[in-house]
């Protein structure tokens, strides 16, 4: 059984797995200027637990890409709209200690909300990273992103990581992410991998929790639907025609759809025809719980 020591946080299960685990940003700078002063690099995953294997492949991939290795557990309040479920967010800090204690993890930061914003998150300053953030996620989720960029400039100025790892499962955060380091200048490699996907295809996220069993059976028509418009377009149907048939065959199923769109992989413009590298994105929503999905595609 594991259990959490009085004062340093430390996680320690049967086996004698030990993760040190830190609140405060003090505690946090403190391993960073010592693994700092040694020539030691550092990789961060900043995540808002509930990890799964998507996650854990980046934990996997960063361990190899530096010296150390953070993870960050903060369930940001700033990126959720009001009618949004930061609430109901699943909360899973002990599950996600006991699963990141199984990498060569040198140490979690999982800050309370006060620590992050401790004038509130009204008043803080923000950092808007402009044009990406106000289309397709950021369209629908007003605020979504300056919340994210805010956070994520935040744990880097706490960390001071080397390299960052990112999902591209959230296609759209990775390229604001990208763009806030070019613009800010910000002396950080930001790495990406592929989405994780279970065995039928439906993308590895935090949200799937909230599907009900048949809701969960439904979901991977979000990822068919993604696949088809890939595979016609590659067949040389027009993707203007596939994506309405996706959005159609979306909403006959039950789901309430946001867009399905095809965008220039680089910047998410819309595409001319001599654009090839694409990427097809869709959000829609299948009773409360709201589902993203991307597939990357080459046109010949
Ligand atoms: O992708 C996420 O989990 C979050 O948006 C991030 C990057 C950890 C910022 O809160």
């Amino acid at each position: 059984m594991a259990h959490f020591q009085a004062h340093n946080m430390s996680l320690v299960d049967d086996s004698g797995i030990s993760l040190e685990t830190v609140e405060t940003i003090v505690q946090l700078r403190a391993r960073i200027q010592h693994w700092k002063s040694m020539g030691e690099s550092i990789a961060l995953v900043p995540t808002m637990g509930n990890l799964h294997d998507g996650h854990l492949a980046l934990v996997k991939a960063a361990a190899e890409s530096c010296r150390r290795t953070v993870v960050s557990i903060f369930v940001n309040p700033m990126q959720f709209g009001k009618n949004e479920d930061f609430d109901t967010y699943p909360r899973t800090l002990r599950d996600d200690i006991q699963k990141l204690s199984h990498y060569p993890v040198d140490l979690v930061f999982a800050p309370t909300i006060a620590e992050i914003y401790p004038q509130g998150t009204e008043t803080t300053t923000q950092v808007i990273v402009q044009g990406l953030s106000d289309i397709l996620e950021g369209e629908h989720r007003p605020g979504f992103f300056t919340g994210v960029a805010t956070v994520v400039n935040k744990l880097f100025n706490i960390v001071q990581p080397d390299i960052a790892w990112f999902g591209e499962k959230d296609y759209q955060q990775l390229l604001v992410i990208r763009q806030m380091v070019r613009d800010l200048a910000l002396p950080i490699e930001i790495h990406a991998l592929p989405t994780v996907r279970e065995v039928d295809g439906l993308a590895m996220s935090s949200r799937n929790n909230y599907l009900d069993e048949k809701q969960r059976r439904l979901a991977v028509k979000l990822y068919r639907c993604l696949r088809h418009v890939v595979d016609s377009s590659q067949q040389g149907m027009a993707y203007h025609y596939a994506v309405v048939h996706a959005c159609q065959e979306l909403d006959e199923a039950g789901f309430m759809t946001d867009y399905v769109v095809v965008r220039r992989r680089e910047d998410l413009e819309v595409p001319s025809e001599h654009d090839k590298s694409l990427i097809v994105l869709a959000a829609a929503h299948l009773g409360d719980t709201r589902l993203i999905d991307n597939l990357a595609f080459e046109l010949m």
